[in-house]
């Protein structure tokens, strides 16, 4: 039996469609990888981390008292002037920051459902738990989210501030914040949270990145602790100093 010239030409026409398909581009492949992911928490991670050192510097200045600290707070506006307008380079930070934040939390998100779709549950009769350690990271990614949203309503926005926020006066609302029983449990819940997702993070993205090796690991381990305790000390010290009234 001959095909006839309309079957010959279907042939063709899914040979060619197949030839033709559109390939994914070397990011899809990347971004789709488990370690692409990995690479992009590494790398978003390091960034906020950029992001909380240079905050915690900031808030340090609170110790120096009301003029020093709200004329950084007036710097963060200006930094950049006269080439570039009052706030813009505030906001090349913030869109910065925000794409660190949202790669961060997808590809945690992603990574952890394909986690939870890998473990074996076939011949046991409760699912195996996540490592101590990943269920650190998950809880304390979420309240660290849960908390910057809090805290740009607090400090930035003054939306749920309390005691008259007062724009361009960063230092009596940090004053404020810390005169109410609730904005201390609140901060330094979160910084501590700070410290434990900072500790292990660091951690991680030295393993991703490549950085960790057997001689290596002793002093990667003591930066991330060393990282960690500093900067939940330096966090903790501003709510302490006003709940004490070194800052008042
Ligand atoms: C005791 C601890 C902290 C204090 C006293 C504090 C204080 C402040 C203040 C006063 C501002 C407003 C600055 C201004 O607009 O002039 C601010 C903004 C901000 N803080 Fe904090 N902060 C603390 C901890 C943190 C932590 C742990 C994070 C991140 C996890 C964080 C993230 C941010 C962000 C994202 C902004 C918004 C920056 C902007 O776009 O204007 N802060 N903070």
């Amino acid at each position: 039996m001959t095909l006839g010239p309309s079957v010959g030409l279907m042939a063709l026409a899914t040979r060619t469609e197949r030839r033709t398909e559109p390939q994914p581009s070397m990011t899809r492949i990347f971004w789709r990888s488990t370690v692409g992911k990995k690479t992009v928490m590494a790398l978003s991670g390091l960034i906020m981390l950029g992001y909380l050192v240079a905050h915690v510097m900031g808030n340090l200045k609170i110790f120096f008292g009301p003029g020093e600290f709200n004329a950084y707070g007036h710097w963060l506006r200006t930094m950049g002037a006269p080439v570039l307008h009052h706030s813009w380079a505030l906001w090349i930070v913030r869109v910065g920051l925000l794409a660190a934040v949202i790669g961060h939390a997808v590809s945690a998100y992603q990574l952890s459902r394909r986690d939870i779709k890998a473990r074996p549950t076939a011949y046991v009769h409760k699912r195996p738990r996540a490592s101590y350690a990943t269920r650190t990271m998950r809880w304390g990614g979420i309240i660290l989210a849960l908390f910057i949203v809090w805290h740009i309503l607090d400090l930035t926005t003054g939306t749920v501030h309390v005691g008259g926020f007062e724009e361009g006066r960063p230092y009596q609302n940090v004053v404020d914040t810390f005169s109410t029983w609730y904005g201390n449990v609140i901060y330094i819940v979160a910084m501590l949270a700070v410290g434990l997702h900072v500790r292990h993070g660091f951690w991680s993205a030295a393993q991703t990145l490549g950085a960790g090796n057997a001689r290596r690991d002793r002093a990667l381990k003591a930066m991330a602790n060393g990282l960690a305790l500093v900067l939940t000390a330096g966090f903790v010290s501003v709510p302490v100093a006003v709940m004490t009234g070194v800052v008042s």
